[in-house]
Order: structure tokens, then C-alpha cells, then sequence
């Protein structure tokens, strides 16, 4: 096996001394450590501790062309398997999240094209300060993995979120973003819905619901994750894209209808959006106002059903197609006559009247299927999303 190489940069703040650390555990694993240095890094560590550790010559200039050991910054961006930023500074992040490249660690972090793992270490306001919040959540919408911070005591005296992770927690983090992955979905296209609906009823008013569009944005995530092209076709969510996935935005069931064909053909659909049952049959061009006559009338009509039309026999028909069902009773026998009457080949049913499943980070599903039926405990929605994930890979084998 060729030896594994990270690239870590080593930003300005007191955690630097951590990188050190860091680094050894690095070199212990039998991974290669490429240091950057900024100036600022190099305030708090020396490049002679951080060279002597990583067994490696530790670079500190983007223009250090005359020194003979110098590698261009992009060679130096493609040299490693993964880029670590430890510390990631407020002034790193900001940088990276803006594309800026006044100097080697950020040039590097704009020309990389490798996966990059920063770990935020700062004073708890700058953490806290919208900039960097903005600053966060664009690069995690770019694809920076995160790690940290945590929280607790910070030498400038305060007490907060801020301090940086600790280089065991980074080293494994690394470790797990190093390992080959499997690929079991490359090749496959899979098609998700998630999110709610949102049906007009006049310029400003519509029906909708209360999906927050998690279970179906993890699931995005967990195909993509196992190598699989995947269409996510959304409705209003305040949700990030999953990194790897293609998003196409709709409001109505009838823009997701349409959206979902576009999408054909899948090898997969897995139907995770809160279709509105019912729309108005039509929307009011113009705000709805009160007329002294009593409230108006809003005749409703059905809207179309995706997931049965996807499982319906057609030659477009995906080889799997996955329905959900939220259910507050009866759980698996009312999942299994929605398998029956959808067409469709698995139905995950969720019980929804137990306590944070609605809009929570967690859930506990059945997975119902013609032969069988499998329980899975309460896990985490990211956790059911690679399960079902691995097990579409399965059948689609
Ligand atoms: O019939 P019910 O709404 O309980 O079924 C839920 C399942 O059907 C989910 O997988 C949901 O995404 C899908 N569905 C759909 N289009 C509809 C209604 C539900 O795709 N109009």
C-alpha cells in the first residue's frame, strides 16, 4: 500500500502547539505529514518542532521559489490524499470561504482538489460572530468536513465554544476521511424527494407542512457517499445541499412530479417528501381580502400521487422504488398496504407521534418489504439514511 500523506496547515492561534501533536500521531500511523506554516502559525510554533515531527520540510512561502527543496503550490495542494487545517482560524476560514489566495496555506486551500478537514479554534465571540458563522456554514455547503470546536475554557480567559478539537479527536476524523470507501452505488443513479410541498392559495399564502427534509437529505447523502449520481428534488427546506448531490428546487407537487420524470431514468427512487394530499384547484392571482361577505371558499382538488406514479409499470420504471410512510399507529400493517396500494417495492414506515422524530435529528423505522420485515432501532436520521443506503446498494447488485 502506498503510504498516505497528509497536507496539514498549521494556522496562528495558541492551539498550534496541538498541531504538534497531531502530527506525531500522524507519523506514528505511518502517515505522512506536509506542513504549511502561516506567519501567524509560526508566532506560535516553530517551523524547526513542526519540520522535526513531521520528518518533512514544512513550507512557509508562497513566492520561495530560490529555495531548492520548494514545490509550487499547486504540486503542493495535490501532493496528499487530504488537506488538515489545524488550527483553522477565524482569518483561514474566512479566507477559504471566500476564495481569497494572498498566501501559501490559502492558495493551496483554493487550488486543492482534495477532501479538507478544518478544525476551528478561536475566541468564543469570533466563533460566535455572524461573519463566521456565514463563513462556516459556506464551507460546509462547499464540502469542508468539520471537526470541532469544543467547548470549555480558552486561554484568552473566556468560556465557550472555540477551543480547538483535540488531536486525537482530529487524528481520527482524518483517519475515517482517509480510508478507501466503498463504492458499492458507483454506476447507479438514484432519485430522492424530501422536504414538504407547497401549494398556493394567493401570492402570499399556501398549504404546507411541517417536513423539515432531513431523513431525505440524509439519504441523498448516504447514496452519493457509496458513489451513486443523485438528483435530490426538493421542496422548501432551510437544508444545505449534500456534498456530490444535484438539487432541483420545486414548490408544488406538480413541479416535483414533473422534476421527478426529468430525473428518469433512476435505478432507484426513494420517495421521502410530505406530498401535499390536496392543493386549491386554482391560486388567486391577487391577495385574498377580506370583504365584509364572510370567508372565502377554497375548493381543493387532489394532487398526484409521485410515488405511485414512479412504481407504476412502464419501461421507465426504476429497478427499486422506496416509499415512506409516517404512521402513529399500527406501524407495519399500515405500511404493508402501502406497499401493496402504492406498487412500490419497500416501504420505511416511521411512527411520528413518538417524542423529536418530527423535524429531530432522530428516527426509528420498519422497513417493510414483500418477503419481510426488518425493525431498526432509534438511531440517528444520518444513521437510517447509510442503512438504507447500503441495503439499496445490496439490492441493486
Ligand atoms: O399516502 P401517504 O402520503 O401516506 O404516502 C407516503 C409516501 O408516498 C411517501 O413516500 C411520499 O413521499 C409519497 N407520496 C408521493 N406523492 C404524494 C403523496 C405521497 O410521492 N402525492
Amino acid at each position: 500500500m502506498t503510504e498516505r500523506r497528509v497536507l496539514l496547515i498549521v494556522g496562528g492561534g495558541v492551539a498550534a502547539y496541538k498541531a504538534l501533536e497531531l502530527t506525531r500521531l500522524f507519523r506514528k500511523a505511518g502517515v505522512g505529514v506536509r506542513p504549511i506554516l502561516t506567519d501567524a502559525g509560526a508566532r506560535f510554533v516553530t517551523p524547526l518542532s513542526l519540520s522535526a515531527l513531521a520528518e518533512d520540510k514544512v513550507h512557509q512561502d508562497l513566492f520561495g521559489l530560490t529555495d531548492e527543496a520548494h514545490m509550487g503550490h499547486i504540486e503542493l495542494s495535490r501532493s496528499a490524499d487530504l488537506v488538515v487545517v489545524a488550527p483553522a482560524t477565524a482569518d483561514l476560514m474566512a479566507k477559504a470561504a471566500n476564495g481569497l489566495a494572498g498566501d501559501l496555506a490559502s492558495t493551496t486551500l483554493l487550488a486543492t482538489d482534495k477532501p479538507v478537514l478544518m478544525a476551528p479554534a478561536m475566541n468564543v465571540r469570533m466563533w460566535l460572530h455572524p461573519a463566521t458563522r456565514r463563513n462556516a456554514a459556506r464551507l460546509e455547503a462547499d464540502g469542508v468536513a468539520m471537526i470541532g470546536p469544543d467547548e470549555g475554557a480558552m486561554a484568552c480567559g473566556e468560556f465557550g465554544p472555540g477551543r480547538m478539537a483535540e488531536p486525537d479527536a482530529i487524528f481520527a476524523a482524518a483517519m475515517a476521511m482517509l480510508a478507501p470507501r466503498p463504492r458499492p452505488l458507483a454506476g447507479k443513479h438514484v432519485l430522492v424527494t424530501a422536504g414538504p410541498t407547497a401549494e398556493p392559495i394567493d401570492p402570499v399564502r399556501m398549504i404546507t407542512n411541517r417536513s423539515s427534509g432531513k431523513q431525505g437529505y440524509a439519504i441523498a447523502e448516504a447514496a452519493a457517499a457509496l458513489g451513486a449520481r443523485v438528483t435530490l428534488v426538493t421542496g422548501p427546506t432551510a437544508l444545505r445541499t449534500p456534498p456530490g448531490v444535484s438539487r432541483v428546487d420545486v414548490e408544488t407537487a406538480l413541479q416535483m412530479l414533473t422534476a421527478c420524470r426529468e430525473a428518469l431514468p433512476v435505478d432507484a427512487a426513494v420517495c421521502v417528501a410530505a406530498v401535499a394530499d390536496w392543493r386549491p384547484e386554482e391560486a388567486f392571482e391577487t391577495k385574498l381580502k377580506k370583504t365584509g361577505e364572510g370567508p372565502p371558499t377554497l375548493r381543493l382538488v387532489e394532487n398526484p400521487d409521485i410515488l405511485a406514479t414512479l412504481a407504476a409499470n412502464s419501461p421507465l420504471r426504476p429497478k427499486l422504488v422506496v416509499g415512506f410512510a409516517a404512521e402513529t399507529n399500527d406501524l407495519e400493517a399500515n405500511a404493508r398496504a402501502k406497499l401493496a396500494k402504492k406498487g412500490c417495492d419497500w416501504v420505511v414506515a416511521n411512527d411520528v407521534s413518538a417524542e423529536g422524530i418530527m423535524g429531530g435529528d432522530e428516527n426509528e423505522v420498519v422497513l417493510v418489504y414483500p418477503q419481510g420485515t426488518d425493525r431498526w432501532p432509534r438511531v440517528s436520521k444520518a444513521e437510517v439514511a447509510r442503512r438504507l443506503a447500503a441495503r439499496i446498494a445490496e439490492d441493486l447488485a
